[in-house]
């Protein structure tokens, strides 16, 4: 059994560890955060919730990074959410720092964790965690892409009156309105999507996608947590039980789609070592055009980040 810290005990790492604790697959999960009350009552009010749900994880809150000592996976969600007219890019300024600081105090306690980012910036956050840990890219990556395509496999189920379960998708590129979904990599139940939806519609759902984020924001006026947090907890579970299993996620590319030094959105496959292997799919040249441009946009905002001068 494992050790799972998650840092950040706000709504999206607290329904990180949460739907963790759910799978009774960690020993034990450390919830981190400067609020450190705030942290001791969402591992409290979990532990609590234990004997009705029936699973056995322990869960601790805490500000003392000590308590991390030896983790085998860190997710990272500590920073600053979106308001209503922000963008993801806006919030770099402040979560930069956060991340760094994050990284390193972790990196103190755990030599050679796997980290997963959720903090946004998403891909510039997964590149900064990188740069501060120096550890393998195959045990640093950011999670967006399940989430995105969770939207885009949502909104699909809702037009088409089909079980999400049923509906199969990539998305790829940067989390944000550059994103990519792939409607030639979108299946019902093995059928093409394209043969059973009118393309105006098609179009619709994958500009929703893209914006899907920005919805939940208005709504609210902070951003999303469940569907975040079930994604993040679905790649520790593919690491922790060795699943291999195929999922977008923010990885480092060297070379692949021709692209180099940059985090982006890209189909990986997960397992005990992290990043097992980073799939290349045969784009054709709109689809790579996409990518290209999402990936121009991902290190204008890496461009910044350097100059903040904050590794
Ligand atoms: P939140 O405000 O509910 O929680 C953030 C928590 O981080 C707070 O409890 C705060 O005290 C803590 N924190 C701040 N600085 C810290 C530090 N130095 N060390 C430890 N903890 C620290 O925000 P929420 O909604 O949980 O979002 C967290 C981040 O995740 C945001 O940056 C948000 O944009 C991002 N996000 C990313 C998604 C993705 O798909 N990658 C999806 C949803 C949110
Ligand atoms: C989301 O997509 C804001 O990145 C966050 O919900």
């Amino acid at each position: 059994m494992s050790k799972v810290t998650v840092v950040g005990a706000g709504n999206v790492g607290a329904t990180v560890a949460n739907v963790l604790a759910h799978q009774d697959l960690v020993r034990e999960i450390v919830l981190v955060d400067i609020k450190e009350d705030f942290a001791k009552g969402k591992a409290l009010d979990t532990c609590q919730q234990a004997p009705i749900d029936y699973y056995s994880t322990k869960m601790i809150g805490t500000k003392d990074y000590r308590k991390t000592k030896n983790s085998d996976i860190v997710v990272i969600t500590a920073g600053i959410p979106r308001r209503p007219g922000m963008s993801r890019d806006d919030l770099i300024s402040t979560n930069a720092k956060i991340v760094a600081s994050v990284t390193s105090s972790i990196l103190k306690y755990s030599k050679n964790p796997i980290i997963i980012i959720v903090s946004n910036p998403l891909d510039v956050m997964t590149y900064a965690a990188h740069k501060v840990s120096k550890l393998n890219p195959k045990r640093v990556f950011g999670m967006a892409g399940i989430l995105d395509t969770a939207r885009y496999r949502c909104f699909l189920s809702e037009k088409l009156n089909v079980s999400p379960k049923d509906i199969q998708a990539v998305l790829m590129g940067g989390h944000g309105d550059t994103m990519v979904p792939l409607p030639r990599y979108t299946t019902v139940a093995g059928i093409p999507v394209t043969e059973l939806i009118e393309k105006a519609d098609l179009n619709a759902i994958v500009e929703r996608t893209k914006k899907g984020g920005g919805e939940l924001v208005k709504l609210m006026g902070t951003s999303a947590w469940y569907a975040p947090g079930a994604a993040a907890a679905q790649m520790v579970g593919a690491i922790l039980r060795d699943e291999q299993r195929i999922f977008p996620c923010c990885a480092m590319l060297s070379g692949q789609y021709g692209l180099k030094n940059i985090f982006l959105g890209v189909p990986v496959k997960l397992g005990k070592n992290g990043i097992e292997e980073i799939i290349e799919l045969k784009l054709n040249k709109s689809e790579m055009k996409l990518l290209h441009k999402s990936a121009d946009h991902v290190k204008k905002v890496i461009t910044v980040f350097n100059k903040m001068k904050v590794v």
